[in-house]
């Protein structure tokens, strides 16, 4: 639409700009330290809704971290679409490896490199600023809400417990979510899946002190090596994981439908290349995208335990500790392979230890059909922003709410992310394109325009 490419191509130093603001605030969730924080980016979304055109925005404070709701609301009778996001970020650790700080967005070679930049501030704010281009020139065909949360990459816990308060005033014809990913800038795509997860703690306890390695060695238990070697019998030699019945409810693909799968584009070397690896692994007779998409996994996400310092420690330590999270599929539920995994792990403990499983954060695995006018509004919506008709795909990846979301409110999500798997997401280095950004606004405001349309 040209009104939409004149506003873009006038505003496009300040869209920038204000991000770079936002992107300046620490707002990990995960970390208390930075609580203070977390307040000041729901400040930072709930002033630039109101400076966009929203006529209507609130914090809402949490046992954690704060909801940030807000509306604009042109007709009733107009369909409403619901924008979800995040404004918290991951932990930028390790510190490092970061060319630049995180928290000192910088741009190289048209891209913005900050944490949050792709995952979710600068999807987040592609929102913020379609709202404001359809004011602005006067063309905003539906009502739009907003509810941006700080808590997404710890689990969504009080964003669950609000959207069941909230129902009424979350109504909505559809939920849009920018927060995963295209195949490529050539190449658009929808995702339709995203994988559920379960997260544990682990503590293996051995010896009540830290003891003298030499004088001990060889006759008690090491809680490390012992956490290790459970840790690594939950895969066998085939990579399928040991756990009885973790597989019992995943739904199994038609021929179809992996064959569907498979023909997305994808190029094996060019993954190893970019990832720096020689070789793949999984679980056997899956291809890498299935891997990744419609198979579960246990994945370990951190280890720790015994002497870290500089320099040598002849010690067995007392502890060792273990971080682990399983991606979970249709039709598998986090709480039951939750149960599964501690009854597993506490059954495979030798006596020499004891263990302490901590069960933690859930959600459901999502599916989605390619057939809802949400998700034929944003085929046509990046249709024409791209050129190109998008391919549906599924991810891996998981947001926590979007099961919750058709649970408790009804309404099926549309997933238009805009972000690459180049961005280095919860990694060090993590960036987003401008093309991507400016992309972004775009396609939605499109979308909102398709959707209003189809509504008809
Ligand atoms: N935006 C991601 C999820 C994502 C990334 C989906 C790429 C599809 C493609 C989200 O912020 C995320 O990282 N979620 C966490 C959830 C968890 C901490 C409960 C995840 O997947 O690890
Ligand atoms: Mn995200
Ligand atoms: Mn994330």
């Amino acid at each position: 639409m040209k009104e939409i490419d004149a506003y873009i191509s006038k505003n496009k130093d300040r869209f920038i700009n204000e991000l770079l603001d936002f992107l300046r605030i620490p707002s990990v969730s995960a970390d208390s330290k930075f609580k203070k924080d977390m307040e000041r980016a729901a400040e930072f979304v709930k002033k630039s809704l109101l400076a966009a055109g929203a006529d209507k925005v609130e914090i809402t404070p949490t046992k954690l971290h704060p909801i940030v709701y807000g509306e604009k609301i042109v007709d009733k009778k107009l369909p409403t679409i619901l924008a979800y996001g995040h404004y918290d970020v991951q932990p930028p650790d390790p510190l490092n490896l970061w060319h630049s700080p995180p928290f000192e967005p910088v741009i190289k070679d048209g891209k913005i490199y900050a944490r949050g930049s792709c995952d979710d501030k600068g999807q987040v704010y592609m929102h913020v600023k379609a709202l404001e281009m359809l004011l602005k020139i006067g063309k905003l065909p539906c009502n739009i809400k907003f509810l941006i949360e700080g808590e997404e990459e710890v689990g969504s816990v009080s964003l669950g417990d609000y959207v069941k308060k909230n129902k009424k005033k979350l109504a909505a014809d559809v939920i849009l979510i920018s927060d995963t990913d295209i195949i490529d800038n050539k190449v658009p795509s929808i995702n339709v899946g995203l994988r559920g997860i379960a997260g544990v703690e682990i503590e293996v306890t051995g010896p009540n002190r830290d003891l003298h390695s030499g004088v001990y060695g060889g006759a008690v238990a090491n809680p490390i090596t012992i956490l290790c070697e459970m840790i690594a019998s939950l895969k066998d030699k085939d990579g399928h994981i040991t756990i009885p019945g973790f597989y019992k409810d995943v739904k199994v693909l038609s021929a179809k439908d992996r064959k569907d799968l498979n023909s997305a584009p994808f190029n094996l070397n060019n993954y190893k290349k970019d990832l720096g690896i020689k070789d793949v692994t999984g679980e056997k007779g899956y291809t890498t995208l299935e891997r990744t998409s419609i198979r579960p996994t246990v994945e370990l996400n951190g280890i720790w335990g015994g002497y870290q310092g500089e320099g040598s420690k002849t010690v067995i330590a007392s502890k060792a500790f273990a971080k682990i999270t399983m991606r979970l599929v249709p039709n598998q539920s986090p709480d039951k392979i939750l149960e599964l995994f501690k009854k597993h792990f506490e059954k495979i403990a030798p006596k020499s230890v004891s263990v302490k499983v901590t069960l933690g954060h859930g959600g459901d695995p999502v599916l989605l059909e390619t057939t809802s006018p949400g998700y034929i509004a944003a085929s046509k919506a990046m249709q024409e922003s791209f050129g190109k008709k998008p391919i549906p795909t599924r991810s891996g990846g998981s947001i926590p709410i979007v099961a919750l979301f058709k649970k408790e409110l009804g309404n099926d999500s549309v997933l238009l992310g805009f972000g690459l798997n180049s961005d280095n997401i919860h990694s060090p280095n993590e960036h987003y394109g401008i093309f991507n950004y400016l992309k972004g606004i775009e396609t939605i405001a499109l979308f909102h325009h398709q959707f209003a349309a189809l509504s008809k």
